[in-house]
């Protein structure tokens, strides 16, 4: 079984160190907390981040992905095969799992549960049942609603974090953005969008030179929307900021 499966992270990741330290004390307490809030808030992000720092090096933490899965009957074999379990004939593959699980410390990461949230609740609730040493964190828009739950609802970004993602992914396409004259103009746009992470991350790097120009000269481009997620509600709509950074 995997000692430690928890993905690496292609970028860097900001703040929200206040989430990790209260995160990490109610994983000690509770045996499933869900971090909810609305799509692109970075529950999925702080998750991961949390299996891979905080705990100790004792436990198995194991990341189960579940944005692509639809199917409510999938849940128990994505889960089994992201522990690398197989099933066994004549035995449902549930009691499979929860009897490899039963005597394993792993904290296990249900990860983007909304499409199949009923049988990942269900799904919980026997592992919680059958395996008191295992604990499971989930990312969810909604809570799983399952005895013992703890929800803890992840709000924006703080001012200062909320700046910082902004000119970190802007620099991934223009290496000299940013400045102190550019800072007030940022904080009023990551205020506007709520300091969510996503909408910060597109506006960011959606910044498109309209031809040889100078830092002070950029617009915004429409951000591509993403695979599994709904549209992002207007008011996270980076586009219509655009004119706070023209300063011509
Ligand atoms: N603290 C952070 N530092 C850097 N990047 C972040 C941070 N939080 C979120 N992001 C980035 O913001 C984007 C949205 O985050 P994430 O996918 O975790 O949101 P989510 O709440 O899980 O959304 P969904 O409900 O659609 O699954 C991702 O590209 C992620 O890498
Ligand atoms: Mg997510």
């Amino acid at each position: 079984m995997p000692a430690q499966h928890v993905p690496v992270e292609l970028n860097r990741f900001i703040g929200r160190e206040r989430d990790l330290a209260e995160l990490a004390r109610l994983v000690s307490e509770a045996r499933l907390v869900t971090v909810t809030g609305p799509g692109g808030m970075g529950k999925s992000r702080l998750a991961g981040r949390l299996l891979s720092q905080s705990l100790d090096s004792q436990i198995s933490a194991v990341v189960v992905q579940l944005a692509a899965t639809s199917d409510p009957e999938l849940v128990v074999h994505v889960v089994a095969s992201s522990l690398a379990i197989r099933g066994e004939s004549g035995q449902p593959l549930i009691e499979t799992l929860a009897s490899r699980l039963r005597h394993g410390r792993f904290v296990i990461l249900l990860d983007n549960c909304d499409r199949v949230l009923d049988s990942t609740a269900l799904l919980a609730q026997t592992l919680l049942d059958a395996c008191p040493t295992v604990r499971l964190v989930a990312t969810s828009r909604e809570p799983l609603n399952v005895p013992g739950e703890i929800v803890w609802p992840l709000q924006g970004l703080p001012e200062v974090q909320a700046v910082a993602l902004f000119i970190e992914r802007a620099r991934q396409i223009h290496r000299d953005f940013g400045g102190t004259q550019v800072v007030p103009a940022l904080v009023d746009i990551c205020r506007r969008l709520d300091g969510m992470p996503l909408a910060i991350e597109r506006t960011g790097r959606a910044l498109r030179p309209r031809r040889e120009v100078s830092a002070s000269e950029r617009h915004l481009e429409p951000p591509p929307t993403r695979r599994h997620s709904p549209p992002l509600n207007p008011r996270w709509d980076g586009q219509r900021l655009s004119g706070r950074l023209r300063t011509h």
